[in-house]
């Protein structure tokens, strides 16, 4: 990082209460377009809530959620994805009965225009399943075509979700635990298929568990405890700093 590059996501004093309970309190980060920022920290400690308030599916009860400058915190999930964020879920968001390219087509036919129809049989050629097929092609699971999604391993869904979330174009995304319940043998070609995507400038915020694809993957790691962000710096400088040390690895274990 430079640090030239302008701010592709923010989010300023970002909390949410449910009842009584604070879920999230407090919390800022900036997040540089092209940027990857691995969010670690223990069940609980409120990642998935943070993605859930920038993604518009919960609003916040204080502070702002900015995309590309833009305040989008009273606007709707769609219009955050029209802004080019995309996000996958921790549980599987595909449509289980369609086929896997069909599934990818839907998102570049999303894109590209045209008439979103799956009842209409799509010509083989057609710019969005050429489009599909290319990203199918990226995440390997050319192979799996026609297979219908609902029949793919735990490790081919992820696969199949990136290939979705690839064709909507993103500017930025937000992946949950990618690597959850995938089998160790895949976690390579997945950790590849996030750093092809990172590179093609793409800004990443991903929870993930796998302190050693956070490590390798990510230029800055997000530290959340307790609801609380305790800290957002290098890999390097969180793994030596003894606050982050004890309140991370002392709940975790
Ligand atoms: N809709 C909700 N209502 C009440 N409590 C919630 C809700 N969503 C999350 N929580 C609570 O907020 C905390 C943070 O949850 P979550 O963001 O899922 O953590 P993480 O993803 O870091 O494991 C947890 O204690 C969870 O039980
Ligand atoms: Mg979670």
């Amino acid at each position: 990082m430079t640090g030239g590059e302008p701010t592709a996501l923010e989010v300023r004093g970002l909390g949410l209460r449910i009842g009584g309970a604070r879920i999230l309190q407090g919390v800022d980060l900036a997040v540089r377009q092209g940027e990857l920022v691995g969010v670690i920290g223990p069940n609980g400690a409120g990642k998935t809530t943070l993605f859930n308030l920038v993604s518009g599916v919960h609003r916040p009860t204080e502070g702002q959620v900015l995309l590309g400058g833009q305040d989008v915190t009273a606007a709707p999930v769609a219009a955050r994805a029209r802004a080019g964020l995309g996000r996958t879920f921790q549980t599987s968001s595909l449509f289980p009965r369609l086929s896997v390219l069909e599934n990818v087509r839907l998102a570049s036919q999303g894109r590209l225009g045209g008439a979103l129809s799956v009842l209409r049989f799509p010509r083989s050629g057609d710019a969005a399943t050429r489009d599909a097929a290319e990203h199918l092609a990226t995440v390997g699971l050319t192979h799996r075509a026609d297979a219908a999604a609902g029949d793919l391993s735990h490790g081919d869904k992820r696969k199949l979700e990136i290939a979705v979330l690839l064709a909507m174009r993103p500017t930025v995304v937000l992946l949950d635990e990618p690597m959850a319940g995938v089998a160790t043998a895949d976690v390579p070609g997945l950790c590849q298929v996030i750093k092809d995507l990172h590179g093609t400038g793409c800004t990443v915020l991903m929870v993930e568990h796998h302190m050693d694809v956070v490590l390798g993957l990510a230029d800055r790691v997000a530290v959340m405890h307790h609801g609380e962000l305790l800290a957002c710096d290098t890999p390097e400088k969180i793994m030596a700093d003894p606050t982050v040390q004890s309140a991370y690895l002392g709940d975790v274990a």
